[in-house]
C-alpha cells in the first residue's frame, strides 16, 4: 500500500464487482478501502492488502467515516440481483438510493476528486426491448423514461443526481451503464444469481447428478448480452477516469438467445441437456444489446472477452464451488427460482 496517494473507496467491496475491482486496484499498488454492509464471511472476496470495513453505507454517519482521506469513489454498493429478485423486490431495490445519496453527499463534503456510480442497462425504456433481434441500446434511448420498475428508476433517479452533484457542487461523477456481468466469485445460488451463473450451475448439477433435464425461465428465445468481470473492472476504471460526465454503456454486444447460452454451457460441460421451460418465472424484457458506438468513440475500447471463453471460467469456479462445498446434488441446484431476501 501507498500513502502519498489519497485512498480509494469501493462501496460494496464485499461484493461481486467490487471484489474483482480492489483485487485489481491493488494490483496497481494502490491504497483501497473496500467497504460492504454484509459480514465478511459473506464477502465474496477478503483481500487482506485492503483496509476492509463492515457499515452501512445508507447512513450518512458511515458514509461520511468511509469517505475520510478518499480521492476516488467507486459506488457499487446497491441491493440488486437478477430477474428472480429484482421482479418480486421492487421496494428493497429503491432503498439503495439511500446509499446513492449519501455517498454522493459524504464525497462532496470529503472534497473526493473523482465519484464512479455504477447504473443499469435496467434503466432504459420497455417499449425499445420487446423483441428479441432488439436494436441495440443506445444512450439516448433511456428517455422518455420507461426504466425497469423499481431497480431501474432507482438507477435513473441515482444518475440523474449524481450528474447535479457535478453541475451544483463540482463533484466530478462518472455514470457507466452496465449490462449484465458475469464472471468467478459472483452470485451463483440464493435467488439472486443472474442468467450465466444460474445455467453454469444448473448444468453443473445436471452435470453431477447424472440428471440432464434443466429449467430454464421462458422460452429460451429472449436474447441478452453478457460481459465477463475482467472487461467489466478495465472499462469502470477508464470511464472512472476520463473527461465525459454522461452515462455510458459498458457492456458486450454479443447478443445470444437463452437457449444459446444453454448451449455453450452444456457444450463446456460436454454433455447434453434436456430442457423444460417455466413460462411462469420472471423474464424480464424480451430483447436487450449494448450499442457500444459512444464508449468506441470517447475511449476507443469496448469489452471484447467473448462469451465462450468468460463462461469457462465462470463455470470451471461455479463447478469447484458445488464439488467443493457439497457431496449431493440438491434438486433446488436445478430448479430454484424463489427471491431470496438475504
Ligand atoms: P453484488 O450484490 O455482488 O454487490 C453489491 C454489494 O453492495 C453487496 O455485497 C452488498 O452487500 C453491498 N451493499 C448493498 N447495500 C449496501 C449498503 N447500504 N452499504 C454497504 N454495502 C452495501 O452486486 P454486483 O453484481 O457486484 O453489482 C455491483 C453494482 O453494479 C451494483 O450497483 C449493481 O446494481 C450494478 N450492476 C450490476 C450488474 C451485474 O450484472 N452484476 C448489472 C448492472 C448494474
Ligand atoms: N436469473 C435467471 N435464472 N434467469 C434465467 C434463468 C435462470 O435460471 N433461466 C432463464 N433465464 C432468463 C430470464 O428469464 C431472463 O429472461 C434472462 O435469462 C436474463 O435474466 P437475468 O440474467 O436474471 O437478468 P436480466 O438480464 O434480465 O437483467 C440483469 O441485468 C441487468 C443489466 O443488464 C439483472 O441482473 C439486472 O439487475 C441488471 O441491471
Amino acid at each position: 500500500m501507498s500513502s502519498a496517494t489519497p485512498t480509494v473507496l469501493v462501496a460494496g467491496g464485499g461484493g461481486f464487482i467490487g471484489g474483482h475491482l480492489v483485487a485489481d486496484l491493488l494490483r496497481q499498488g494502490l491504497d483501497v478501502r473496500a467497504v460492504d454492509r454484509k459480514p465478511f464471511a459473506e464477502w465474496y472476496q477478503v483481500h487482506p492488502d485492503a483496509d476492509n470495513r463492515v457499515a452501512d453505507l445508507s447512513e450518512l454517519r458511515s458514509a461520511h467515516s468511509a469517505s475520510e482521506g478518499v480521492g476516488t469513489v467507486y459506488n457499487l454498493a446497491a441491493d440488486m440481483g437478477g430477474m428472480g429478485f429484482i421482479e418480486t423486490n421492487k421496494a428493497l431495490c429503491m432503498l439503495s438510493v439511500l446509499t446513492s445519496t449519501h455517498l454522493l453527499v459524504a464525497a462532496r463534503d470529503a472534497g473526493v476528486e473523482r465519484f464512479f456510480y455504477a447504473s443499469s442497462a435496467c434503466v432504459y425504456a420497455a417499449g425499445k426491448q420487446t423483441s428479441p433481434d432488439v436494436t441495440a441500446l443506445a444512450e439516448a434511448d433511456a428517455y422518455p423514461a420507461q426504466a425497469e420498475d423499481g431497480y431501474g428508476w432507482e438507477k435513473l433517479f441515482s444518475e440523474r443526481m449524481a450528474r447535479h452533484f457535478l453541475e451544483d457542487f463540482g463533484l466530478q461523477t462518472r455514470t457507466a451503464r452496465y449490462h449484465n456481468v458475469y464472471g468467478p466469485h459472483g452470485t451463483w445460488q440464493g435467488g439472486r444469481e443472474k442468467a450465466p451463473a444460474a445455467i453454469c450451475r444448473k448444468v453443473a448439477a445436471a452435470k453431477l447428478s447424472g440428471d440432464h433435464s434443466i429449467e430454464i425461465w421462458g422460452d429460451g428465445l429472449q436474447t441478452r448480452s453478457f460481459m465477463y468481470v475482467d472487461d467489466c473492472v478495465r472499462g469502470t476504471q477508464m470511464i472512472t477516469a476520463g473527461e465525459s460526465p454522461e452515462p455510458v454503456n459498458l457492456g458486450s454486444s454479443e447478443l445470444v438467445s437463452i437457449n444459446q447460452l444453454v448451449d455453450i454451457v452444456s457444450g463446456i460441460a460436454d454433455i447434453t441437456v434436456r430442457r423444460n421451460h417455466d413460462l411462469s418465472a420472471p423474464q424480464g424484457v424480451r430483447g436487450r444489446n449494448s450499442d457500444n458506438t459512444m464508449i468506441q468513440d470517447i475511449y476507443g475500447w469496448e469489452p471484447s472477452i467473448s462469451l465462450r471463453s468468460g463462461l469457462e471460467r465462470t463455470y470451471a469456479w461455479i463447478y469447484d464451488q458445488m464439488t467443493g462445498s457439497r457431496v449431493t446434488v440438491p434438486a433446488s441446484w436445478n430448479t430454484v427460482h424463489s427471491p431470496s431476501h438475504v
